[in-house]
């Protein structure tokens, strides 16, 4: 199979690689960029835990083929945080506890991030909706839960909102 030529921008770097047509772009992360934060789980769209945000949008990346991003820009877990300061929704998950084993948790943290940029004071039920795309095994969700809320507030008082 001949090799696809592809220019995208990756947490916010340009990356020119040359991959095969049938790549994913979770292999493509993982196994041409050593981005490992996105997960592997079903690898057939179900689970969450190869989430990442293709054009401001989450994506579950075990269902996109690479060859189709010519030109986008892709965001993983790695790109969040800024110099060495963590993106506040992933204070919010350690503070919270909202992580055990940590498979789920880049998918968990991505989709965290997706709908607080969407809505910023989210109900609980919108919290609920935003996150039902990412399964996670060990933590019962409620500190998953915990930690979307805590990362909400720690967002408005990052844009100096009052609680
Ligand atoms: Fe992609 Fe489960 S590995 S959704
Ligand atoms: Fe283990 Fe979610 S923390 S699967």
């Amino acid at each position: 199979m001949k090799n696809i030529e592809l220019a995208l921008v990756v947490n916010g770097r340009k990356e020119e690689l040359s991959i095969p047509p049938n790549r994913t772009l979770l292999e493509m992360l993982r196994e041409d960029l050593q981005l490992t934060g996105a997960k592997e789980g079903c690898g057939h769209g179900e689970c969450g835990a190869c989430m990442v945000i293709l054009d401001g949008r989450t994506v579950n990346s075990c269902l996109i083929l690479a060859a189709e991003l010519e030109g986008a820009s892709v965001v993983t877990i790695e790109g969040l945080k800024q110099g060495e300061q963590l993106h506040p929704v992933q204070q919010a998950f350690i503070d919270r506890s909202g992580m055990q084993c940590g498979f789920c948790t880049s998918g968990q943290v991505l989709a965290a991030k997706a709908l607080l940029d969407e809505k910023p004071n989210p109900t609980p039920d919108e919290i609920r909706d935003g996150m039902a795309g990412s399964f996670c095994r060990c933590t019962g969700y409620t500190k998953i839960f915990d930690s979307v809320a805590a990362a909400a507030e720690l967002l408005r008082a990052h844009r100096g909102e009052q609680p």
